[in-house]
């Protein structure tokens, strides 16, 4: 079980002339059976989001549009950047992973989760996500 957050690229499919398109496809190309999508749009680019880990949520994310950045500390206390700026490059974020997320402010960014929304599965304060890591 992968317990670090890494990039998770999908094909581009088509040509500069003519445009592309991407697929995630459970099983084919994707790790988990999405039970919910979600995107986020206009996020003003002085404004961080995330501030939270979940305990069994997995993430697949995409900047469809814009560039995102995410700074992530996993359940080891390793810290590490990713930048997502290209469509069809992902971040795979397993359970247990804290995030902090900038947008530009034509940022887009897609969600596929692996379960459905509970709040209950939210860690919503660092102190607490670091008691959990122990
Ligand atoms: P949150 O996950 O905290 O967003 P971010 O990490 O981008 O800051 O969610 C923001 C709000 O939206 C929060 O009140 C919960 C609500 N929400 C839902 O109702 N359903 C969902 O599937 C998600 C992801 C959020």
């Amino acid at each position: 079980m992968k317990t670090a957050p890494e990039y998770f690229s999908v094909e581009s499919i088509g040509a500069a002339d003519l445009g592309f398109i991407s697929v995630a496809e459970f099983p084919s190309n994707i790790p988990f059976e999405v039970k919910r999508v979600y995107w986020t749009y206009y996020t003003p680019n002085n404004v961080q989001r995330g501030g939270h880990a979940h305990y069994d949520l997995e993430q697949l994310i995409f900047a469809v549009s814009g560039k995102i950045t995410f700074i992530t500390e996993d359940r080891q206390g390793n810290k590490e950047t990713f930048i997502l700026e290209e469509p069809n490059k992902g971040l795979f974020i397993p359970k247990m992973v804290w995030r902090d997320i900038q947008f530009s402010h034509n940022a887009v960014l897609l969600c596929l989760a692996s379960l459905e929304y509970d709040e209950a599965d939210y860690i919503r304060e660092y102190d607490i996500f670091k008691q959990h890591c122990k």
